[in-house]
C-alpha cells in the first residue's frame, strides 16, 4: 500500500530499517542480507538468499556510515566458500568461482547449515561469472575505506585473489583481450543473447584485475601473475575505448566498412556487416554523443545500451574524459528511453518478435519492456548517480534521484519497473527489494557527500587516452 507523504530523511530512515532487517547471521555475525523482504509469497525461493552482487550496493552503505564489520565478516565468508567448494565438488585445485548467492538454513533440529549456490540450484542453472570479479572489486573497497591493509594479506584471501586472477588469465582457446562467457552470466541471469564478450563482464574484469593485482603480494612467486595481469587490464581497456565505442562518426565508418578482408590490416577485424546495424539506432543516436556497445565478437555487434556496463565504465576509469561526457550527453539526450519515469532502463531496446523467440527461448519474465529485457532497475541508480556526479553532471545526478524518491518508497521499493517509460511496477517485481533500497541509500549519501564518489570508484576517473 502506498504510505502518505515521504520526504528524504523520513524515506533514509526506512530505508535504513530496511537494510537492517534484511541482515543475515551466521554463527553470531552479521554477514550479509537478503535479496527481498517481500513477504506476500511471489518471490522465488531464492530471493531469501544473499546475492554476492545485491550485497555490493548494501555494503556500500555500510562502509559509508562507518559499519563496517558486516562488509569484513561477508568477505570473510566467500573466502570459507571458496575453500569449501573445492573439496565439495571434488575440484583438484582451487577454482576462483564465486558463489552467486548464499544462505544460512536452520534444520530444525537446531543444526545450522551454509548453502551456497554456484548456479547449480539457480534457474537456468546460469553461471555468476561476475560474482568472483564483485568480491576482487568489494574487497578493493573495503581496503580503501577501512584503511585496513591486513585483511586482504591473509593466507586465505591470497590464495582467492590468485584463483580469480588465474581464472581470468587462463590460456583460453581465443586471443581476444576480453573474456569469453555463458548467456546470463552476471546481472542478467537469463538469456538474453548476452553470451560472448558482454560489456559489464568485460568492465568488471577490468576493474577486478586492477584490484587483483594491486592486493596479490608482490612476492618473486606471483610477479608474473601480476605482470599479466597489469597487460590484460591495459589491452582490455584500450580494445574496450577503440572496439565497443559507438558515436555518430563510428557509426558511419561502420555503414561503410568493407567486409571478409584478411590479414593483419584489416580495418573491419571482427567481420562487421554494415548490413547488421540495427534500423532504430541511426535516428536514435543523437550527433553529440556515444556509447560501449552490448558485446562484440566474430561477425557479432550487439548494439544495445546496457546501463551497467556504460556507467561502471565510467566510475570504473575505462571510459575516457570525452567518453565520459557523450555517455551523459547520451542519457540527457534520450532521457525518456534511458531513464523515463525510473532510473534506470537497463538495456534497451527491448528484443521483440522473432529476436526475442530467438535469443531468450520465449522468456515470459523477460518480454518486451519488462525485467532484463528493456526494464527499469532502481538497482543501477546509484551507479548513474555516481557516474554523473563524476563525470560533472550533477544535475543529471539531482534530477534521477528526485525521480526514484518521488516513488520509490510509497510503491515500497520495488525490483524493477516495465513499460518503456518504466511507468509500470513490474509485473512480476518483488516489493521491499534489499539493493532498490540500498542503491537508493548509496545515491542518497553520494549527494549529501559527491567525495564519497571518487572513494567508491576504484579507479580515478580522469586518465590518459594513452595510459589506461
Ligand atoms: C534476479 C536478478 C539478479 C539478482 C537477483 C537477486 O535474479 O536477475 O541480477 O541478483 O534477482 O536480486
Amino acid at each position: 500500500m502506498p504510505t502518505p507523504d515521504h520526504n528524504l530523511s523520513n524515506m533514509a530512515v526506512e530505508a535504513k530499517q530496511l537494510l537492517y532487517d534484511a541482515i543475515i547471521e551466521y554463527q553470531g555475525q552479521a554477514v550479509g542480507t537478503i535479496a527481498s523482504l517481500d513477504c506476500d509469497g511471489m518471490a522465488a525461493t531464492n530471493y531469501h538468499d544473499c546475492f554476492i552482487r545485491d550485497f555490493v550496493s548494501a555494503a556500500m552503505v555500510f562502509l559509508i556510515e562507518g559499519d563496517t564489520e558486516i562488509v569484513r565478516n561477508f568477505l570473510c565468508l566467500l573466502v570459507e566458500l571458496h575453500d569449501r567448494r573445492k573439496t565439495d565438488i571434488g575440484h583438484s585445485r582451487v577454482s576462483g568461482v564465486m558463489p552467486a548467492s548464499f544462505r544460512v538454513r536452520d534444520d530444525g533440529k537446531g543444526n545450522i547449515h551454509l548453502h551456497a549456490d554456484y548456479g547449480d540450484m539457480a534457474i537456468g542453472r546460469v553461471t555468476p561469472v561476475d560474482s568472483m570479479l564483485w568480491w576482487l572489486i568489494l574487497l578493493g573497497l573495503y581496503c580503501r575505506v577501512t584503511g585496513d591493509t591486513t585483511l586482504a594479506s591473509g593466507p586465505g584471501f591470497q590464495i582467492c585473489i590468485r584463483a580469480i586472477l588465474d581464472q581470468c588469465l587462463r590460456e583460453r582457446l581465443e586471443d581476444l583481450p576480453t573474456l569469453l562467457v555463458p548467456d546470463g552470466s552476471f546481472m542478467v541471469d537469463r538469456r538474453l543473447g548476452v553470451y560472448g564478450h558482454p560489456l559489464e563482464i568485460q568492465v568488471l574484469l577490468y576493474a577486478a584485475l586492477e584490484t587483483g593485482s594491486q592486493l596479490l603480494h608482490p612476492e618473486e612467486a606471483q610477479l608474473p601473475l601480476i605482470k599479466l595481469a597489469e597487460k590484460r587490464r591495459r589491452a582490455l581497456c584500450s580494445y574496450l575505448r577503440m572496439f565497443y565505442w559507438l558515436d555518430l562518426p563510428r557509426l558511419n565508418e561502420i555503414h561503410r566498412f568493407d567486409t571478409e578482408e584478411f590479414g593483419a590490416d584489416s580495418r573491419n577485424m571482427l567481420n562487421i556487416c554494415p548490413q547488421s546495424i540495427p534500423d532504430w539506432l541511426v535516428d536514435w543516436l543523437p550527433d553529440q554523443a556515444g556509447f560501449f556497445v552490448a558485446n562484440l565478437g566474430p561477425a557479432r555487434m550487439d548494439f544495445r545500451f546496457f546501463a551497467g556496463g556504460n556507467l561502471y565504465a565510467i566510475l570504473y576509469g575505462i571510459a575516457h574524459e570525452t567518453q565520459t561526457t557523450a555517455i551523459l550527453d547520451l542519457y540527457e539526450a534520450r532521457w525518456d528511453s534511458l531513464i523515463g519515469a525510473m532510473p534506470v532502463k537497463l538495456s534497451y531496446p527491448a528484443l521483440v518478435k522473432q529476436e526475442w523467440t530467438l535469443l531468450t527461448g520465449c522468456d515470459a519474465k523477460n518480454i518486451p519492456w519488462s525485467y532484463h529485457n528493456g526494464g527499469n532497475w532502481p538497482a543501477l541508480l546509484q551507479s548513474f548517480v555516481g557516474a554523473a556526479l563524476l563525470g560533472g553532471r550533477s544535475d543529471l545526478a539531482e534530477r534521477a534521484f528526485a525521480l526514484a524518491s518521488h516513488k520509490l518508497a510509497r510503491e515500497q521499493w520495488p525490483e524493477y519497473y516495465d513499460g518503456r517509460q518504466g511507468r509500470l511496477v513490474g509485473r512480476r517485481a518483488n516489493r521491499k527489494q534489499l539493493w532498490s533500497v540500498s542503491s537508493w541509500l548509496v545515491a542518497y549519501h553520494l549527494l549529501q557527500d559527491p567525495g564519497l564518489a571518487t572513494l567508491l570508484a576504484p579507479a580515478p576517473l580522469v586518465q590518459s587516452q594513452k595510459n589506461p
